[in-house]
This record gives C-alpha cells, structure tokens and sequence, in this order.
C-alpha cells in the first residue's frame, strides 16, 4: 500500500455527529454525505452513523442519483435517501429499483412526466428556490407548481426544502429573507391544502446560527467532517477535523548553496541544505498553487515546503533536523501544531470543502476509531 494515505477519525465523525444532534434539539437528521462524503468515504461515513441505532441520521442527502445506488448496493437499506440534483425521467428506473427520493425542481419535469406517466406513485420531495438562484421552483410559482403537480396522477409529495446562499455569513439578512420567504410558501400551500410533508432548510451555517431554519430537519454537510462552513460563523458547536493527510519521508538529499529545487526552479538554495522528498503531489489534490507555502509536520516539527508541487512528489528543507527516511509526515490533520484544512483553503482562497473534496482517489482512506 502507498505510504501515502488519508486518515479518516470515525470517532471524530461521531464525535461532530452527536454534537450537531444536540444542537437541534429534536429535529431529523439528513447527514449530507454527497462527494464521497466531502472526500471522507461515503459508505463508511454511512455506516458509522448506522452504528449508532436509533439515534442515527433519519435522512441521507447526495448530490447524484449515482451517489444514491453507490450506498444501497453497499446495503445501505434502512433509511431514505434524497438526490439533490433535479428529477430527470431517464433516472426513473433508478430511483425506483434503488428507493432513491428525487427532488423535483422545475415545471419541465412536470410536463415530462405528464408525457409519460407514472405507472406507481413516486415519492419526490420539491426544491423551492428561495434565493439561491441555482436551481428549484421560484419561490413565487411554488403555489402554481403545486397546482400543476397534484393534477398529475402518482406523484407523492413527502418532503419540501430550500437552501440557503449566505447563511454562513456574519450578516445574516439574505439567509432571513430566504427564510421569510420559504415560510410564506409554506403558509400559502397549507392555506391551499396542499400536502408537503417534511419540511428542511438548515445547512451547517444556518445549524450553527439560524435556529429559524431549522423546521422539522437540519442538512449538515461540513460541519460533520469537523469545518465550521466559514470563518465567520460563530462557534456554537464543538467540532474536530476528521481527515488527516498523512505520507512518509522517502528520499533525503543534500542540496548546494546556489542549486535549485523542482520544475521552474522555483526555489533557490541560499545555502547548503537538507531535503526530504514526499510521494504525494497535485495528482494526490496537492494544489500546486501551495508551492512554497505550506509546512509539514514531522517529529513535532513543522519544515518547509520548498519548490514546485510536482504531480507525485513535494519537497521539504528539513536542514538541522534528525530526519530520516521512513519518518511520518502529516501534511494537515488535528494535530498539536496543528495545520488543518483551513490552512491550505486560506493560501488557496477557497473554503476547506474544496481541501477535503480534492484529495484524489488515489489516495487510500484509512479509517480509525
Ligand atoms: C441541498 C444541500 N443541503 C445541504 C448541504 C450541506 O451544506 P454544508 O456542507 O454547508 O453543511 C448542501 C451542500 O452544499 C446542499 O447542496
């Protein structure tokens, strides 16, 4: 196996779980595990929450249908679970076979399946748009997609939810107005009898600091894997990075004053040192825009980065250390001298879900408890 790996703290995960369940009180829970569970491992993300019985998420939520069937033939059986990517026709048979609930979003799909039928009732939750301007029906012709949807025979409405575009922000008067106007949507359908079953809003930002938007479930996606959504939600939930990106020392050179190091020469020796080369690069999500910016910690330590990211391999100046060949190096992780996600987003000026997303297949997940 690659000496090169990332670690995955099932214990972590539970650890950020049960704190995000007591935060809601009694709300459902619909774990967000799409994107391989934000990189971690889907499936065993899945069954980590399953071993905790009854208090275990009642809902979980992926992006793609693929996502979906990916934990049903994992046995992943118990428990629905909601496509958020927009209903298509062609993915019936799917959606059927794998009891995978899709979100319906737009009037089109509606006209589809006018066109073609339902032979049995297909269980769907609505996307209502409520400023994220993504995808969903508009806030202001949900009351008309109803109307249309309940003229169509077999379609069972059992969920209704919206998403939120700022909720992670310190100024919270976007996600409020969304909020104002998913809950107008609500009262209008219910004034026009018409059934929506649960009701769902809340990702991690609004967890953290909307409790308005809690309703009768919570979507929390981030903040399972241990990140805050961003720097400026406030921290009312305790939370532990579950990744750790973690190699090993395989080469050591000595480098002359003056000599160069990695493609571009785009480090300089200023005088004779010591290098440590790592098997893990861009390939392995490195970005190599981290070139010469990031640290490693090694032996309690933290060393340099020095020269190009290269596709497989990253070099460190690790000069007047004892370090040897074999030595652990952890590139971020909870850790004492801690370097996490956000150190690399930061430089990067991106959020830690594109950090934890980009660790590449190619990296084998290693899971401990
Ligand atoms: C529809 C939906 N709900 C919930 C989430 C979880 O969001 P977060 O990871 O910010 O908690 C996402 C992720 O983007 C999403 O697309």
């Amino acid at each position: 196996m690659r000496s090169t790996f990332a670690e995955i703290n099932l214990s972590s995960l539970i650890h950020n779980y049960i704190n995000i369940r007591k935060k809601v009180k009694n709300r459902k829970v619909m774990a967000v595990v799409k994107a391989d569970a934000y990189g971690h491992g889907a499936v065993e993300a899945v069954k980590t929450y399953e071993s905790l019985g009854s208090s275990s998420p009642e809902w979980y939520g992926v992006a793609l249908t693929e996502e979906g069937i990916e934990l049903r033939k994992a046995k992943v059986t118990k428990k629905p679970i909601l496509t958020f990517s927009p209903f298509q026709y062609d993915e019936l048979d799917e959606y059927r076979r794998y009891n995978i609930t899709p979100s319906l979003s737009a009037f089109e799909q509606l006209e589809q399946i006018k066109l073609k039928k339902l032979k049995n009732v297909l269980k769907v939750h609505v996307n209502i748009d409520s400023g994220m301007g993504r995808m969903g029906v508009r806030f202001d012709e949900a009351v008309k997609f109803f109307s249309a949807l309940t003229a169509i025979k077999n379609i069972e409405v059992i969920g209704i939810y919206t998403h939120f575009a700022t909720s992670d922000e310190r100024d919270k008067r976007f996600a409020k107005l969304q909020l104002q106007r998913f809950n107008s949507v609500l009262a209008l359908l219910k004034e026009a009898a018409f059934s929506y079953g649960i009701v769902h809003a809340a990702n991690s930002g609004a967890i953290l600091d909307l409790e308005d938007a809690y309703f009768d479930m919570v979507r929390p996606g981030i903040s399972l894997y241990g990140y805050y959504p961003s720097l400026q939600t406030k921290g009312t939930i305790k939370l532990k990075p579950v990744m750790s990106l973690i190699s090993k020392v395989s080469e050591i050179r000595e480098i002359k004053k003056g000599e160069s190091v990695s493609y571009g020469r785009k480090f300089i020796a200023k005088e004779n040192i010591t290098t440590a080369a790592v098997p893990i690069g861009y390939a392995d999500g490195v970005n190599r825009n981290l070139t010469n910016k990031i640290h490693g910690i090694i032996r309690n330590k933290k060393f340099e980065q020095i020269g190009r990211v290269t596709m497989d391999r990253i070099i460190f100046n690790v000069t007047n250390s004892k370090v040897q060949v074999g030595d652990k190096i952890i590139l971020f992780g909870e850790n004492k001298l801690s370097i996490d996600a956000w150190t690399w987003s930061s430089i990067l000026k991106t959020i830690p879900y594109e950090i934890t997303c980009n660790i590449s297949k190619r990296v084998p997940r290693i899971f401990i408890k």
